[in-house]
């Protein structure tokens, strides 16, 4: 068994192993935050992969972090995305859409009426977003202290989030991954610091993991069993997250709540050994893997290699390849042919529009096949 090996994943049948990784491009067309032609071709480019993780798609304005990403939430927005299904199908590939809650790591300038981020406490990130600074240019600003959300609040978030899993159904995905990684609203939810709450979503690890599972158990409701995942970056640092000592128990006790929930396919993404932060190793994936009883898949700064030795030793069921599938749309094939891939070039990652998007080359395209 290697990356090009076939695979049933909850109700998709995958071409291979290789997932192209969620990946922020702010590259959503103006005003409303709407996938266009652009968006459709990128993603068709790169349609080689077994299953595509849409980049972080909002599933209301205040969920919104970052400046340019698109959303779930408006009519227009589903028809965009439709074009960027549409063609991702039409070239034989698959893809999900990645809901996504950004919580505290936000700012009052993504929203008209300037309302402040939400979060589960008042404690505010160190970190940045993409936003207006003060003189109203896009840039890196300070995420401004969130007001902590109530348990009725809380409950509303579920609602968009079976909501946005019905716009997704809409607009032609193959199914949703909810983000639940990289300290957006659900990691913030799962720490134990940053979360104080005293009501049902804080607390005990139960109750810390409760605002995840039921938002999996409503996307679960839309698309049925074995088409919606879930991502997390177990003793993840990003976004002034990390130090967290119960993350080992934290994860394992969500694995098996998601598990028992019907969700497909763990996504565990590991911040260390995309970025050398602290990491967890393979015997926790393994862990991980028992304890969830699905399909799991693995990211972080991985190589053809490695994602071949993950799979064939049975830690992982798909490997998950992000900064090189921006620099290889033919990743798929270059991986087959063992041949070299073009280094990406990060300052066209976020914002902009045709370079460092669409404008890699594709030297060995994958054999077009048409859905019925
Ligand atoms: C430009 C860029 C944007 C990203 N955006 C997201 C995102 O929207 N959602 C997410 O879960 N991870 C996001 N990530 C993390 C990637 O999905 C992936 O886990 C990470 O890049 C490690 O994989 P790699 O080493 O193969 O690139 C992003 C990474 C990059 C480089």
């Amino acid at each position: 068994m290697d990356l090009f090996t076939p695979v049933h994943l909850g109700q998709l049948e995958l071409r291979n192993r290789i997932v192209m990784a969620p990946m922020t491009r702010c590259r959503a067309s103006q005003p409303g935050n709407i996938p266009s032609a652009i968006n459709a071709q990128y993603y068709q480019q790169r349609a080689g992969a077994g299953l595509i993780l849409s980049e972080g798609t909002q599933v209301s304005d205040l969920a919104r972090g970052y400046l340019w990403t698109p959303g779930i939430h408006s009519k227009e927005q589903v028809t965009g995305w439709r074009k960027v299904t549409r063609a991702v199908h039409a070239a034989g590939g698959s893809i999900a859409c990645q809901l996504w809650h950004c919580g505290r790591i936000s700012h009052s300038s993504l929203r008209a009426l300037g309302e402040a981020p939400v979060g589960p406490s008042t404690k505010q990130s160190t970190s940045t977003c993409f936003a207006l600074d003060d003189g109203g240019n896009p840039g890196r600003v300070l995420c401004q202290q969130p007001r902590a959300l109530t348990t009725l609040e809380c409950r509303g978030i579920i609602q968009e989030f079976a909501d946005a899993a019905r716009h997704a159904k809409r607009a032609g995905f193959d199914g949703v991954q909810i983000h639940g990684a990289n300290g957006y609203l659900f990691d913030q939810f799962l720490h134990s610091i940053v979360n104080d709450r005293r009501d049902e979503y804080g607390g005990s690890i139960g109750n810390r993991s409760r605002l995840l599972v039921e938002a999996a158990e409503v996307a679960v409701e839309v698309w049925g069993r074995g088409l919606v995942g879930v991502r997390l970056s177990p003793q993840g640092s990003f976004n002034d997250m990390g130090n967290d000592p119960t993350w080992k128990q934290q994860h394992l006790h969500l694995a098996k709540a998601l598990g028992a929930a019907g969700v497909a396919y763990l996504d565990l993404f590991n911040q260390g050994w995309a970025y050398g932060a602290p990491s967890w190793d393979e015997s926790f994936a393994r862990e991980m893997r028992e304890a969830f009883g699905g399909a799991t898949m693995l990211s972080g700064g991985l190589t053809s290699e490695q994602g071949t030795k993950l799979i064939s030793t049975g830690v992982c069921d798909m490997v998950v390849f992000g900064r090189v599938f921006i620099s290889n749309p033919d990743l798929v094939e270059r991986f087959r042919l063992g041949a070299p891939l073009a280094e990406a070039n990060q300052a066209t990652f976020y914002g902009g529009g045709a370079e460092g998007y669409t404008d890699y080359p594709s030297k060995f395209p994958p054999k077009r096949e048409v859905r019925s």
